[in-house]
């Protein structure tokens, strides 16, 4: 077990907030950002995740004070990119609908990073735009091994196992049915508690997660602002011979490093990971006929330059009553404008009776139509709507993106490819009558 295990996270509540913590009691400066001298020798450095010219509310910047600055380390070099894949071939793109089966739990020794295959995506971190949607499957500690991507924000969302993710700004203990953001830049590492864990990372080249907007919602519902968890500091003062891996330009890079990166003993700001539980969603939805389209699920969204048309917008489907009367009440057969690329945490998705397996994964892309499986809809046609249903045990997400979204080459030639999949749809029969309504 590493250092960075043994601490217990505590978090401050908020989403977005001025926070400020502190491991060491008066090693916040009580006055500037870079006072000529810090308490206790620590270095002063800021961390900027937007343009120094963002508007304030959109502004994100933190001030850390740190036992050595981030520059000092060995010179990186190139490494092997593994699985990892941030250029997309837009000739993979395809209408057809497809799905996964859950990445193994691998065999080898393998850490969180060397976990990671890249299922999809579009965009490029060189153009800001787009998102990779990753699966990690791990079995073993980072040891000696920290990790920052240079290209994007992580939303990490485990399927199976808890991860022990130590970053610069202090520890976040994370579990299936939760979810962290890492931000672009900052050094983390990831432990094992449970020994192995497997779940999907979004990697997101866009603007910066936030929360929508709720328009005539309200002021309260969906992902509520108090229920986003940011930890407190905590710092290693270790020395030895590290490595500190990059993802920069879509590509891994590795430095020798003489201590530990995680070495910030206090920070102020309000740019930082989070942490967030999937169970405190408060969905909102029909009470009376129909219901909502999907984007009422929204947790958090990366908006793109176009008013109301997002890089990305992260959905989940948790437990929930289903109410409405006379209606169909799965998600319908559609089509849209949007790409989806889809996971399953635990349970059963309501539009699917099978083949959507905890730790698969599915993509519908644009106009591709899709919704519920031939058993699906007899059995919701069937249904008695004047009862309300619960749909219970279960935990989906989606992933949903401006661009078309194309699939790896690893991702088409995988055995986890269920090539059946649009047979799902074949028992869907003509039952067209124009003698009867
Ligand atoms: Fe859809």
């Amino acid at each position: 077990m590493t250092p960075s295990t043994q601490a217990m996270p505590r978090y401050q509540s908020g989403f977005g907030n001025e926070f400020a913590s502190e491991a060491l009691a008066g090693a916040l400066p009580a006055q500037q950002n870079s006072p000529q001298r810090v308490a206790y020798g620590l270095y002063a450095e800021q961390l900027s995740g937007t343009a120094f010219t963002a508007p304030r509310s959109h502004n994100r910047r933190s001030w850390l004070y740190r036992i050595r600055p981030a520059a000092v380390h060995r010179p990186f070099v190139r490494i092997d990119d593994g699985a990892i894949v941030s250029n997309f071939e837009q000739a993979a793109a395809s209408p057809n609908q497809l799905r996964w089966d859950r990445l193994p739990l691998p065999a080898a020794p393998t850490d969180f990073i060397d976990g990671w295959v890249t299922m999809a995506g579009n965009g490029a971190p060189q153009a800001q735009c787009g998102n990779a949607f990753h699966l990690y499957a791990c079995n073993r500690d980072m040891a000696g091994r920290y990790f920052y991507n240079a290209d994007g924000e992580l939303l990490i969302v485990p399927q199976e196992g808890r991860l022990h993710i130590a970053t610069e700004l202090g520890h976040i203990e994370l579990a299936p049915l939760e979810i962290a953001v890492i931000p672009r830049g900052v050094r983390f590492q990831v432990t094992l508690p449970d020994g192995v864990a497997r779940g999907y990372v979004c990697e997101n080249y866009g603007a910066l997660l936030r929360l929508p907007d709720l328009g005539v919602i309200g002021s309260n519902g969906l992902a509520n602002p108090r229920d986003f968890l940011t930890p407190h500091a905590a710092y290693e003062d270790l020395e030895g011979d590290f490595t500190l891996v990059a993802k920069f330009n879509g590509k891994l890079w590795a430095a020798p490093i003489g201590h530990s990166p995680l070495d910030v003993v206090a920070w102020h700001g309000n740019y930082a990971p989070y942490k967030y539980d999937l169970r405190r969603f408060s969905p909102v939805g029909s009470i009376g006929v129909d219901h909502p389209d999907p984007s009422i699920f929204l947790v958090l969204h990366s908006p793109s330059d176009t008013p109301g048309v997002d890089t990305l917008d992260f959905v989940v489907f948790p437990p929930r009553w289903l109410v409405a009367e006379h209606t169909f009440r799965p998600p319908w057969f559609h089509r849209n404008v949007a790409s989806e690329f889809m996971g399953l945490i635990t349970g059963v998705y309501d539009a699917k009776q099978g083949g959507f397996v905890p730790g698969g994964s599915s993509l519908h892309n644009c106009m591709s139509g899709h919704g519920p499986d031939a058993a699906t809809f007899a059995k919701a046609s069937a249904a008695d709507t004047s009862v309300p249903h619960k749909i219970d045990h279960t935990m989906a997400f989606m992933f949903e993106t401006r661009l078309p979204i194309c699939p790896t080459a690893w991702a088409l030639a995988s055995p986890l490819l269920q090539h059946d999949y649009s047979s799902c749809w074949s028992g869907i029969v003509k039952q067209f009558n124009p003698l009867q309504a």
